[in-house]
């Protein structure tokens, strides 16, 4: 049935077989490079289930047309599916209401929507930003893109070494009066840091400050409620969690949305539109110009569909299992430095071998069909700051295994001895 994870064991109960699972992923099932696929850059983009692509099938050969504008079946069956993803949306955030879930194309674009409304709307010069140290770029650019505009500062926490652990001694110091918004990641994509989003949210909130979250990694992965968060922004992407690409989600109260101006112009964001003038549509269609991704939305309700179904507690268990399983393996190998704040850490671990580039290191592991990423992850000031160019990354999802973090294991001790090899 549509929406439905038609395979689980019904609930799942404790000790669920996440193995199991893998027959939902037809991507998983293949052969690279003569070896099984490993796929280790699930931070990058998930791979998706059949429950979505059969979602994403049925809609375009069944009920594809435009929503909100046409009066016949097609049209409306499209607009129920449309808007009844908007609800899901709103009840896996546990947001109060769906009228605060605006769909966008990606983590990305939530941003930027909020930067170019909210930021030029209500910062002006001498107001300040406090962003982390681990932002990556998606969460940076276009704050100073906007610093740029309107002479709003940026400055940032710092974070403490390769721990990337925020130093929060000099938050005193760094929330002064002039700071109105801070925003951080909940998850860092590099150093597998989970900050203290609900402690930081209500310290911001005591200062009336606004704050906003990029869920971009956590989404996915744990429980992220906003409500028990407190945030007043909260952005994440369709494709790091099951969905498809292009596919989004803007979170952010009632009474931001309603006093932000609209983003771009065109259909759908207005109420009515003169020669010379224009009235806006509620929230959240007045950010919703033009035809929206339909087919993404309901994409992603099946996919948030099949993450409840499974359950995202145990999710959150099981990829940190993997990742403090290769944490402890990559620490015996010697020759590494590892990233991030040891063991108690989200379900990714990035590294660097002594002496390999990572670019060698994600190439010769594609060899042995393992999916690694290798480069500055989009965080290239952290990596700056780190004092390398770029690092390896493995991140993991429920349907990864502790046997394949044992064979990416064996695969990084054969890239070391290769390279030892041709130093001797
Ligand atoms: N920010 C994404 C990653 O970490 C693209 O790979």
């Amino acid at each position: 049935m549509l929406n439905q994870v038609s395979d689980l064991p019904s609930p799942p109960a404790a000790g669920l077989d996440f193995a199991a699972l893998r027959a939902d992923f037809p991507a998983l099932h293949q052969e690279v490079n003569g070896h099984p696929l490993i796929y280790f850059d699930n931070a990058a983009t998930s791979q998706k289930p059949r429950q979505v692509i059969d979602a994403l099938v049925h809609y375009y050969e069944r009920d594809n047309a435009n929503v909100h504008r046409g009066i016949h079946e097609l049209s409306n069956r499209a607009t129920t599916a449309y808007e009844g993803a908007r609800v899901r949306a709103a009840r896996f955030l546990n947001a109060p209401s769906a009228n605060e879930v605006v769909f966008t194309n990606g983590t990305t674009e939530g941003i930027n929507l909020v930067a170019q409304t909210w930021g030029r709307k209500f910062l002006k010069e001498g107001d300040e930003i406090l962003l982390l140290e681990l932002e990556h770029h998606s969460n940076l650019v276009p704050w100073q893109m906007l610093a740029a505009r309107s002479g709003v500062k940026l400055k940032y926490l710092p974070v403490c070494g390769d721990s990337g652990v925020a130093d929060e001694s000099k938050l005193d110091e760094l929330l002064t009066p002039s700071v109105k918004l801070w925003v951080f990641p909940h998850i860092s994509n590099t150093m597998a840091t989970v900050n203290p989003a609900k402690e930081w949210c209500a310290r911001a909130r005591a200062a009336g400050i606004t704050t906003l979250i990029d869920a971009a990694q956590s989404a996915g992965h744990r429980v992220v409620d906003v409500q028990d968060l407190g945030c007043d922004f909260l952005v994440f992407s369709g494709h790091k969690i099951l969905g498809p690409t292009g596919s989004g989600v803007l979170w952010a109260r009632a009474e931001l949305l309603d006093a932000m101006p609209p983003w771009q112009g065109g259909g759908e964001m207005i109420s009515s539109v003169d020669f010379f003038s224009a009235k806006w549509n509620t929230i959240p269609h007045k950010f919703e110009a033009g035809t929206p991704h339909i087919a993404g939305a309901i994409g992603l309700h099946a996919a948030m569909d099949y993450l409840d179904t499974v359950g995202r507690e145990r999710i959150w268990e099981h990829d940190r299992e993997l990742a403090v399983r290769a944490w402890r393996g990559l620490q015996s190998l010697g020759g590494t430095r590892l990233f991030g704040p040891g063991e108690d850490r989200a379900g990714l671990v990035s590294f660097v071998l002594d002496d390999v580039h990572a670019h060698d290191v994600v190439t010769l592991a594609d060899r042995q069909g393992v999916a690694l990423r290798g480069g500055h992850h989009c965080n290239q000031p952290l990596h700056r700051k780190l004092g390398i160019k770029s690092s390896a990354r493995a991140s993991f999802y429920f349907y990864n295994t502790p046997a394949e973090v044992d064979r990416f294991l064996e695969v990084v001790a054969h890239i070391q001895h290769f390279f030892r090899r041709g130093a001797n």
